[in-house]
């Protein structure tokens, strides 16, 4: 496949995960973007995980196969501002429509705009005149604006890995004016879903913008114009494909299929985060066993729920509603040879996992907002094709508008969560062949490649239609 581009891809987000490096729960956003880097090669520009008391570092690099990792230490109290503050307390929740755990404070705002001049004055130190510069996330919205104040001219995209909220949730925020007016620095904003640009077309047309809606995705606003498009994450099949049928063979995966002892897995994992919804999940289990009293004994619930943002309060509660719920449940259900729910708060290997995703018999993921979810997506790739197991989807994550031959269902409704996944549990072998098949066949037209491609296609574009005549 030929490249968009020869350019220097240098992707800039708060996170940065190196491959060696044992970091924390990958999100989404890492493993989409390890992916697209080790393809293309490039710069990934980032927080390098520590704290300073003093000011933030100057960016070291390291370099790993065909990626340059730049990254920075950033000042303690600027961090728990911008990010556990204004990213995880505002943002987060706005952009999952969950207006109810937003928790404001002005200094934290103060700390989320300190920190995004800081990336900006750091990335300077390391960009060439024809770099690409893409942008990821909701944590660095004013990147571009900081950048353009200080003269850079470099193609400068956005994309946003969570889903965008319509102007009757986004304007809840305070700062959103400030918001809306960073994201019309970008010369291309992208977003998972029709629904979230849809989102953003509805902010943009109040008078705090104003935009015009030209052809082609082409939006004209105070101070130029801009792309705005749907660009929906992918993975690389073939490599999820290959990584789960090598790890079926290893003695770790080997050990965990034996324990089932013939019992149909049923496996979830997420990030122990509220929009995954994992005590709604858990209930909804509970109402499998109860409706449908066969399983008992016959199935095995494997929910892997890594901490996440443990810094911020409702995270840590969570966690101890999830242990609640998980204990009462395996107390009301489990005989002497039989639990009904197993439950690791840790990561486990990427190798590892996607053994137990290829000897799963139903793949659970059920958020009750995501932007795309990747676990769905790699569950699907993960299976074998002559054996597949059944992806159950809930319907408010993004990767349901691709992946309509899952079981899709409503995460806020036990009953339907429950029949679904009855549903993949008996559904016969040819339908699943059918259904993974057509999943697969999504899964490849819009793969890890062609995101990246169409996105770096959409910066170069926006270049020669705003270059002066
Ligand atoms: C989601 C977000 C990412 C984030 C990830 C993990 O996927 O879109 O930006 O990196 O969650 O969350 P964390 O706060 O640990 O980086």
């Amino acid at each position: 496949m030929t490249d968009a581009s020869d350019q220097r891809l240098v992707i800039v987000s708060n996170r940065v995960a190196r491959p060696k490096k044992k970091g924390a729960a990958a999100g989404g956003l890492a493993v989409g973007v390890l992916a697209a880097l080790q393809e293309h090669g490039g710069v990934w520009f980032g927080w390098n995980g520590k704290l300073t008391d003093g000011e933030a570092t100057d960016p070291e690099v390291i370099t790993e196969e065909n990626i340059d990792y730049a990254t920075i230490a950033l000042n303690e109290v600027d961090y728990e501002q911008y990010y556990n503050g204004y990213s995880n307390r505002v943002l987060w929740p706005v952009c999952h429509y969950m207006l109810d755990f937003i928790q404001y404070d002005a200094a934290d705002f103060e700390g989320y705009r300190r920190v995004n001049a800081v990336f900006a004055r750091k990335l300077m130190s390391i960009l060439r005149p024809d770099d690409i510069i893409w942008v990821h996330d909701y944590h660095l919205i004013p990147l571009a604006s900081e950048l353009r104040a200080a003269g850079v001219t470099n193609p400068i995209g956005f994309f946003l890995h969570v889903p965008f909220p319509s102007y009757e949730a986004f304007r809840a925020v305070p700062g959103h004016e400030y918001l809306l007016r960073a994201m019309c620095a970008y010369d291309v904003l992208g977003f998972h879903t029709a629904g979230d640009l849809a989102a953003f077309e509805t902010c943009v047309r109040e008078p705090i913008i104003g935009a015009d809606f030209l052809d082609d995705h082409v939006i004209r606003v105070p101070g130029g114009q801009l792309i705005a498009d749907v660009f929906p994450i992918g993975i690389d099949v073939a490599q999820i494909t290959d990584l789960a049928a090598a790890a079926t063979g290893t003695e770790e995966v080997k050990k965990m299929f034996r324990s089932l002892e013939g019992r149909d897995l049923i496996i979830g994992v997420d990030r122990l985060d509220y929009s995954k919804a994992l005590k709604q999940r858990l209930l909804s289990y509970e109402r499998l066993l109860e409706r449908y009293p066969d399983t008992r004994s016959h199935v095995t619930m494997m929910q892997i729920a890594p901490p996440t943002r443990t810094g911020v309060r409702t995270y840590d509660e969570i966690r101890s509603q999830l242990e609640r719920t998980s204990g009462r449940i395996n107390g009301r259900f489990a005989e002497s040879d039989w639990v009904p729910i197993r439950y690791l708060n840790k990561g486990i290997s990427r190798d590892q996992l996607m053994g137990f995703f290829r000897h799963a018999k139903v793949g659970l993921v059920t958020p009750v907002r995501d932007g795309m979810n990747l676990v769905a997506k790699e569950y699907v790739a993960a299976q074998d094709p002559a054996d597949p197991g059944m992806l159950v989807l809930s319907s408010l994550a993004g990767a349901a508008r691709e992946l309509k031959s899952a079981v899709i269902v409503n995460p806020y409704d036990r009953d339907d969560v429950a029949d679904g996944i009855a549903t993949a549990l008996a559904m016969p072998l040819e339908e699943r062949k059918q259904r993974h098949a057509d999943m697969i066949d999504v899964l490849r037209r819009n793969d890890i490649t062609r995101w990246r491609t169409r996105f770096v296609e959409a910066l170069l574009r926006k270049r020669e239609f705003s270059k002066p005549a």
